[in-house]
């Protein structure tokens, strides 16, 4: 027995030996003893310590499901119609990083066009369900352009439709902000679990960067130059 369970067995043991001289006290006076219970020896006796524990467990207990109850009542889901984060178990798995794996044509079936499908949206190739905000990224809502995609360069450059890309090539200060704005956004948000890693092909670093939709922020196409010439001697 560890030193933690004797000293415990013995705080049990005095107590119950309080009561019995209790009872005893008692029973010398002619008092009336109330029922079994009091009797520290009789069969499924418990603690006074133990049974306030098991009260307010039953009391927690008889709470959550008049909670769950009534939600499945007034709004037919047992979580009064939440689907954030807590509802679901990727939150609660220990493994940082853990998820599914996405190819870009898997997470595109995800984009909401598929009402008995759940809503993902991918950035900087961490993917997120973002169902619990359909009307906001399912068809016809402001952000859908987001969904199914790992669209990382428009949250950073605002050009929805033009920078549907995770290539970030070529982003300024600002925009890199934005990027990293919106993944912290989601990394932290109670809505939107998250659900694994899209796996993009590689970027080839020859083609060009993807053309702003500001035109105050194109760049000036880069002259391709020959080698520096040898100057003339
Ligand atoms: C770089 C530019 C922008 C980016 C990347 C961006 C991104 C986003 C995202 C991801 C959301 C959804 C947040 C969530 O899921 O809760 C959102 C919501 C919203 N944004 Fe933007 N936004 C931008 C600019 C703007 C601008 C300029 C406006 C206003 C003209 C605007 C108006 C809104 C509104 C009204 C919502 C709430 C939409 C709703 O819940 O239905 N956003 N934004």
């Amino acid at each position: 027995m560890s030193i933690d369970r004797y000293g415990k067995w013995k705080a049990a043991e005095a107590a119950k030996e309080a009561r019995r001289a209790k009872r005893a006290e008692k029973r010398a006076k002619g008092e009336e003893l109330s029922d079994w219970e009091d009797d520290p020896d009789a069969p499924g006796s418990v603690s006074e310590e133990d049974s306030v524990g098991m009260v307010l467990a039953k009391t927690l207990l008889i709470l959550v499901l008049v909670f769950m109850l009534s939600g499945k009542f007034v709004t037919d889901s047992l979580v009064w119609g939440y689907d954030g984060k807590w509802v679901h178990w990727r939150t609660y798995w220990p493994f940082e990083g853990s998820g599914s794996l996405f190819t870009e044509e898997m997470l595109a079936k995800y984009d909401g066009s598929n009402p008995n499908l759940p809503i993902y949206l991918a950035i900087d190739g961490d993917v997120y369900d973002v169902s619990a905000n359909r009307h906001t990224y399912g068809p016809g809502g402001s952000y859908h352009l987001m969904a199914g995609i790992d669209a990382a360069r428009s949250f950073g450059t605002g050009c929805f439709k033009d920078h549907r890309t995770h290539d970030l090539r070529g982003l300024d200060e600002g925009e890199m902000k934005g990027v990293e704005h919106w993944k912290a956004f989601f990394k932290r948000s109670d809505k939107y679990p998250f659900v694994g890693k899209v796996i993009h092909p590689p970027i080839d670093p020859m083609s060009p960067t993807p053309i702003h939709c500001d035109e105050n922020k194109r760049n000036p196409p880069k002259q391709t130059q020959g080698p520096a010439k040898r100057p003339e001697l």
